[in-house]
């Protein structure tokens, strides 16, 4: 730890604290929800490599309607359902090396008391009041709509109608602070980054003007309380936020955390919650006589294809199969490296293959165990000393240590692309350094000493990179220093030094880094295994799920089917593709039967199919709807009607 400055005649130390948003738990994480975190990650780890003692906080929004609902749809209390789902997200930043110093769950005791004290305080004080919250009810859905929410003046949810109410509710006088936060915008340009969501923020919002915002509601109670009108809870934002008070102890008796670390250094959010986090939440913070955090940084989203990933799309790319095939520090890099950081980006899975391929295995893998083998087979695995100095060394040595302060600046602007991007050019550059000197030739011409000087200069730069990678991709860097023999901590300020490792360290060539992929063969790999998680996953919520009522099982719309065609699937051994009639309708659904089944086994006979599935696509091949079969100990066998009856008719 850097000790940095004295007041008071106390020693001072760096202190830098940095979060991640409060997540919704989700039995749907993917790789989108892991953007934040990543980054968060990566810059808490080159923070304190810095010398900066960091607190990065995460956690979990557990309250609201839409978790009251799901935790009815599995037949669970609220609080069964948070406390089994928030387990999915430790679990995935376990998975992904986060290592947060609190993990908040707005659930928490001291944190539902301090929300309450919150509101509490900003009643006394008139910065919230009771009125009336005016807007379009479906009673149904318990919602309440404003006038452009609606699609064509029914309930956007359901469809149904609405109508005009009028419902009691708490205000927080968001108007009030209005040009507190335009100056705010104005004093401190780097308040909201990047720029264009700065500009977004005071052309669309402040200049509109600001109303005051509900911050109670009354239609459902999966929430915190408002302690003196119980009624009412609390608006489930503000139960947020807070949480980036709370979980530094503020308005507890332990609130030593929040003395040092408050206000924070950096919010880290995903674009389309910087509205919250740059106007709600500094006004809330204003009224509470609290300092305004120094900085909110508003990230791009993840997109797959150009489109939002989501279940019913089908498009959702996970993380587990990624981290399982290709390991934690791939998938990290591949997420800081492919995206502008402040931008929209589309996943693409050749593309990740290619950058693993040609990024990790051939620059930085190649070069490591390159460098590890020519030190073993030319100098007994031992480092030899640089004695014989060329020109050429002169470009290698600076290229590696001026690149330090230039990832510097990039962390700084949090462009964590380019900043590996310059990481990148050094093990280029060290590449073609190999190439430029050909140890292969000195070797045989005998030129002992200048050999030694260029593995000596080769391992350095090694070093070097290793260090500048560790808060990316610290398993790999880990690996790396066992590779070349580099057994002290590292060290961030040396890297921008030349010259630190020692002549006599002993080497150790170990397994490959990265080895080179075969993308066609990974691909089908990786759909399997994606495969695999997405079944494991419905299972799991199967074992949950106890009981259906009647009305769930009306949901599903079963209807008999006469087989009228079946073709092999193009793409898969496993499927085929079946015509079906139902009623007057013709509908194709792919089914994983071609290892029971032929053509001729099934062609006019009758089956089951459940009608209402969501479509979708199966190796490229639309399925609408899905037939019903019996299995035991690998026996399977189509379900029927015990006497014939015309296809269409309905099952109930
Ligand atoms: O918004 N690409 O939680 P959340 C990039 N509970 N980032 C993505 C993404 C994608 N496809 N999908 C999600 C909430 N994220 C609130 C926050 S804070 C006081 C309360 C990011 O679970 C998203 O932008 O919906 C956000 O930063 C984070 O995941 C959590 O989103
Ligand atoms: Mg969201």
């Amino acid at each position: 730890m850097i000790k940095v400055h004295i007041r008071g005649g106390k020693v001072m130390t760096k202190r830098y604290y940095l979060t991640t948003p409060i997540y919704y738990p989700s039995d749907n994480l993917h790789i989108g929800h892991t953007y934040t975190t990543v980054a968060a990650d990566t810059l808490k780890k080159f923070k304190q490599a810095q010398g900066y003692e960091v607190y990065l906080v995460t956690g979990s929004d557990e309250h609201g309607q839409k978790i009251e609902q799901k935790a009815k749809e599995n037949n669970m209390e609220p609080k069964a359902y948070v406390d089994m789902i928030v387990e999915n997200i430790k679990k995935l930043w376990s998975m992904l090396g986060i290592s947060y110093d609190k993990f908040i769950r707005t659930t928490d005791k001291e944190h539902e008391e301090v929300v309450q004290k919150i509101f509490t305080k900003l009643y006394e004080q008139g910065d919230i009041y009771k009125s009336y919250y005016e807007g379009w009810y479906c009673t149904p859905c318990e919602s309440f709509w404003t006038e452009s929410q609606l699609e064509d003046g029914k309930c956007p949810d359901c469809g149904r109608e609405v109508h005009l109410t009028k419902e009691e509710a708490y205000f927080f006088r968001l108007s009030k602070y209005r040009d507190k936060i335009i100056q705010l915008f104005e004093e401190n340009p780097d308040f909201l980054q990047p720029e264009t969501r700065r500009n977004e923020m005071i052309k669309n919002f402040l200049e509109e003007g600001l109303e005051d915002i509900s911050v109670s509601r009354s239609t459902f109670d999966w929430g915190v309380k408002v302690p003196f009108d119980p009624k009412h809870v609390v608006y489930v934002w503000i139960d947020a936020l807070a949480c980036y008070i709370t979980a530094l102890g503020y308005g507890t008796d332990n609130d030593e955390n929040f003395k040092q670390f408050w206000p924070a250094n950096l919010h880290l959010v995903g674009k389309e919650i910087v509205r919250f986090h740059t106007i709600i939440w500094p006004a809330l913070l204003m009224a509470l006589g609290l300092e305004i955090p120094k900085k909110v940084f508003g990230h791009g989203w993840i997109l797959f294809d150009n489109d939002k990933m989501s279940k019913s799309k089908g498009n959702v790319i996970y993380p587990e199969p990624i981290i399982e095939l290709y390991g934690i520090d791939a998938f990290r890099y591949f997420l800081l490296r492919e995206f502008s950081f402040g931008q929209d980006g589309s996943f693409n899975k050749e593309k990740f293959l290619q950058r693993f391929n040609s990024d990790l295995a051939n620059d930085l893998g190649n070069l490591v165990s390159r460098t590890v083998t020519m030190v073993n087979k030319y100098n007994e695995g031992i480092l030899p000393e640089p004695v014989l100095k060329e020109e050429v060394d002169d470009s290698l040595v600076e290229m590696a240590i001026d690149t330090k302060a230039k990832v510097e600046k990039y962390m700084d602007d949090l462009n964590f692309s380019q900043a590996l991007e310059e990481i990148w050019k050094v093990i280029r550059r060290t590449n073609k350094y190999i190439d430029e000197t050909t140890p292969w030739i000195l070797i045989k011409e005998g030129k002992k000493d200048r050999l030694d000087t260029v593995l000596y200069n080769l391992t350095e730069s090694i070093r070097i990179i290793a260090t500048l990678i560790s808060p990316f991709m610290e398993n790999t860097a880990k690996e790396i220093f066992k590779q070349i023999g580099f057994d002290q901590e590292a060290n961030w300020e040396t890297s921008s030094k030349w010259g630190i490792i020692k002549a006599g360290t002993k080497v150790n060539k170990g397994k490959a880094l990265f080895p080179r992929l075969d993308i066609d063969k990974e691909l089908a790999r990786w759909e399997e295994a994606n495969q695999k998680l997405i079944e494991e996953r419905s299972k799991q919520l199967e074992e949950e799920e106890e009981y259906i009522t009647i009305d769930d099982f009306a949901k599903v719309q079963l209807k008999v089917a006469e087989v009228i065609d079946v073709e092999d699937h193009p793409n898969a051994d496993k499927l085929l593709v079946l015509k079906l009639k139902v009623g007057d309708e013709t509908r194709q659904v792919v089914s994983g039967i071609k290892k029971y089944y032929s053509k001729e086994d099934l062609v006019g006979k009758k089956v089951v199919v459940v009608t209402n599935l969501q479509p979708v696509k199966l190796r490229g091949v639309e399925s609408k709807g899905m037939i019903l079969a019996a299995e035991k100990d690998g026996k399977l066998t189509l379900v029927s009607t015990l006497e014939d009856i015309e296809a269409g008719a309905t099952i109930s």
